[in-house]
Parts: structure tokens; sequence; C-alpha cells
């Protein structure tokens, strides 16, 4: 039998000059503690012996206590593993916490109001995310990453670290780091940028919430594309921004009617190169649209270019920061497509005059990034590892991209209607108007294919129905396979 490690004790509170006697005092002290939950069903508490000389008493009273204790079912003792909280808790227990908010109609309320917060921030119930195998969105091809390498440039960074580096940091990120990604940017995103402007983040989504925080008062108003991404969208909720949904049709965001919607915004978010979900690419028309309302109306763009370095078809499609001229447009770029999601590195690139701003913002939030990995990635960049694996994973998604195609071909004929294959790791399925593509993502996680709905991408009234596939993380047997799964969904 396994029971958790002896781990730490909350200060135990007694008074030796109350007139209780001290094992009375001691024995209440832990009920009320495992009541209360701050001690652990199975959690190992310390040794009489240990806990008398941590609280400078006799060894007597701590001994009654534990012999009451086990005597009411509160403590546990197993040879060989000490004494722990028993992991049932005797029924008849005066009520602890969880009992009192139970008949308190203040708590309950209280954990109502949380219950709803939570419920706004994540959406509905996601079962679709449940799978991590065909067609996860956002997924890269892991099994293909090179790990020893990684695992090599961890290593010589983890066995070196110096007091310097294993100390607080730069909220800005590790400069040669910095520095390597305004040069990759300059190269092959056509942003104009210094290293002084980038922020190294704890990935995108942080990225969004320094945007929010520090551009944004409470009730502003933000342009989004609709459908968006719903990570943008918690993010500006959170900051309690107010959404407002402008519509994406072929050239991308529809700045006409996002003036018409609201004129005075603070902010837009867009993803020009690869709109998330539909795939579109924004026109140099829009863009230039944008640009000019971004600069007479004094508004903020926030550009997400997720996954740019995979496109697969026409030319490449430089930044919108780069034709920015004005100072409005706010860069954000990951590494999660790139390298992997759980490293949670990513970088944003902001106006010069704004950088102080940003500093402070993204001190504020989370003080800065893990320095071990910002030092690994920054050798995975310079030493052309990374270059590499793109190129790679360009061809492989490239493979899986027509794969998919061709599955969906095989096994759905015209049933489901491809678009925005063209970029990145994902494209976007419409289903016939009448199909509920929630009703459809849950049948399919119910066969173990997580296809996302396109629905609650929407923050106004969905106009299409569709499903959202990844094949980044995909191999073609899988794919052939999920496709053929999916058919049988609707
Ligand atoms: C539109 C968009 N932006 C950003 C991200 C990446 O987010 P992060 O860097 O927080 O992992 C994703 C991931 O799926 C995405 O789809």
């Amino acid at each position: 039998m396994t029971h958790a490690s002896a781990s730490f004790l909350p200060p135990v509170a007694i008074d030796p000059d109350s007139g209780m006697p001290m094992y009375q005092q001691l024995s209440d002290w832990f009920r009320r503690a495992i009541l209360d939950g701050h001690l652990r069903p199975g959690q190992r508490v310390p040794s009489t012996r240990h806990l008398a000389g941590e609280l400078n008493i006799s060894r007597i009273p701590v001994l009654s206590a534990y012999d009451q204790l086990l005597a009411e079912g509160y403590l546990e003792t197993f040879t060989g593993s000490g004494t722990c909280v028993a992991r049932a808790i005797p029924s008849g227990a005066p009520g602890g916490r969880r009992l009192r908010s139970a008949s308190n109609g203040e708590s309950v309320g209280a954990a109502r109001r949380i219950a709803r917060r939570a419920a706004q921030l994540h959406g509905p119930e996601q079962t679709w995310l449940d799978s991590l195998g065909a067609f996860r969105v956002g997924m890269p091809a892991l099994d293909r990453f090179p790990t020893a390498i990684w695992a090599r440039l961890v290593n010589r960074h983890a066995r070196q670290l110096t007091v310097e580096q294993m100390s607080y940091a730069d909220p800005a990120g590790h400069g040669p780091l910095r520095e390597a990604i305004a040069t990759y940017l300059g190269a092959s995103r056509a942003v104009r940028c210094d290293a002084s402007q980038v922020l190294i983040t704890t990935g995108s989504q942080q990225a969004l919430q320094i945007c929010a925080h520090v551009l944004l008062d409470a009730g502003d108003r933000v342009w989004m594309e609709d459908p968006g991404y719903p990570g943008a969208h918690q993010a500006f909720r959170t900051a309690g921004a107010q959404m407002v949904p402008v519509p994406v049709d072929g050239d991308g965001i529809d700045v006409e009617e996002g003036m018409r919607r609201a004129r005075g915004a603070r902010a837009v978010y867009i993803s020009p190169s690869h709109q998330f979900p539909l795939g579109t690419t924004m026109t140099a028309s829009r863009r230039m649209q944008l640009l000019s309302w971004a600069e007479r109306d004094d508004a903020w763009i926030i550009e997400d270019d997720y996954d740019s370095e995979y496109r697969f078809g026409g030319k490449p499609v430089a930044s919108l920061q780069g034709l920015d001229t004005a100072g409005r447009v706010i860069y954000l770029g990951t590494f999660s497509k790139v390298m992997y999601p759980s490293l949670r590195v990513g970088y944003m690139v902001v106006p010069k005059d704004l950088v102080p701003a940003f500093h402070a913002g993204r001190d504020a939030i989370d003080t800065f990034s893990s320095t071990l990995f910002q030092l690994a990635m920054t050798d995975f960049i310079r030493e052309g590892h990374f270059a590499r694996h793109i190129r790679t994973m360009r061809a492989l998604y490239r493979e899986r991209r027509v794969a998919l195609i061709q599955a969906i071909d095989r096994w759905m004929g015209g049933r489901l209607e491809v678009i925005g294959a063209d970029a990145g790791m994902q494209l976007v399925g419409l289903l016939p108007e009448d199909v509920d593509d929630i009703a459809v993502s849950r049948e399919a996680a119910g066969h173990g294919v997580s296809v996302r709905p396109l629905s609650p991408c929407y923050l106004g009234t969905p106009s299409r129905s569709g499903l959202i596939l990844g094949y980044g993380g995909v191999t073609p047997a899988q794919i052939d396979e999920g496709v053929r799964r999916l058919s049988l969904c609707f």
C-alpha cells in the first residue's frame, strides 16, 4: 500500500497558557486541519518524537493526542509507513469547511458565481479535447521532434547554470534569444524590429493577456474576427473588454463592418496570415485599410502570427507588422507549433514607444519565463536546428495535408467542404447547414476522434457549421482511419 510521503504540516497552534490540556489542544487542532482539508487523506503526519521536538514539549501529550485520533478514526497506522491521515474521514464528524459551505447560503451563492465565471471563461464542455490522436487542433508532429538534440542543449545548460542564470531575470527575456528572434522574424516574416522590442512570453496565450491588460481598460471595445480564436476570447474576456464580433470574408476581417459596429474601438485582434479558424489570408488592400483605420482612430492591432512557418500554396505572406509605419501593431508569435506546446515559450514584438509599458505588464503577470529553456532555445536557433526542423516539418505537413484532403474525398465525398488548407496545420470542413457541429464533435470523441466544432469559435450567431481538423500530429494511416470513423458520425 502506498501513501503520500511525509509532507509539510501547517503550523500547529497550541497555547501553553490556555488552561486546556496540551493533548486536547493537539487533537482538536488535527481534527480541524483534517476536516478543513489542510491535511489530506493518506498524508503522513510527523512521528510523535519529531512533533514533540518541533513543538518543544514532552512526548506524552503528543502520544495521547495520536492515540485519541487513531481511536476516533482520523488517523491510521500501517507497519513501515508511520501514521497517516485516514483515507476515509469518520462519518458523523462535525462539519468542516465543505459541510459549512453547503449549508451557508452566502458561500453557496459565491460558489455558484465562481462556477458561472469559470464556465464563461472556458465555454462549453470540450469532450473533443480528450483525445490526443486524429485530429487534435494545434498539435505538431511531436514524434518527429528532434528530442536528442533538444535534450543535449537543455542538459548542456542545466549542468552549467550559473548563479546569475538561476536568479531573477529580465522580464523582457534572455537577451541573446531576443536577438535571435528579431533576426529570424526580420528574415522570414518581414517584421521590422530590433531586439529591444522583443519580449519573451510564456506562450502567445500570455502575450494576449499582457496585451489586454496593457492596452485596454475594462469596458473598452475590441474588434474580434468572427469566427475567431477562442484563446483570444478568453484573454479579452478576463480583462473585462467588450468584444465586438466582426465578420471575416474571403479577404479577411471586414474593416468597414467593424467601423459600422464599433468605430471608436480601442483595438482589433487578427490572425491575418492564416485566419483561425477559417484559414483565410488577409488581402493587401484589407491590410492597408485596417492600418489606416488604426492610425486614424488611434487603435491597436494585435497580430497573431501563430503558424505562418507552414505555407503550402501561393507566395509567402509577409507580416502586417512589416507594413505598419505608425507603430500601431503588436505582433505575437509562438514556439508551440514549431517546437512543442508544453515548452510554453512565445514572443511579442511591440512598438518602440510601448516597450516600457509592456515590460511593466509582463513583469506584473508572471515576472519572466524559465531561463533554462530560453538558453536552450537560443542555441537551438543559433545552431541551425530550428530552421532545419521547420523545413522538415513543412514537407511532412504538406504530405499530411494532401492525405487528409484525399481521405475526406474518399470517405465523405461532398459531405464536407474543405476550406483554409493553404497553410498551417489545420483545415476546416464545412458541414451541411442543418448538421450540428457540436453534436458531431461529441459523437466523434466517442469514436476516439478529436475534431473541434466551428460554431463555438463565433462570438455572434454562428453563420456556418463545420469541423476544424488538425493534421500536424497525425500519420497518413491515422488520417485515413480517423476520417473513416468521422464519416460514421453524421
Ligand atoms: C490562433 C492561435 N494563436 C495562438 C496559438 C498558440 O498558443 P500558445 O502559444 O499559447 O500555445 C494557437 C494554438 O492553437 C492558435 O490557434
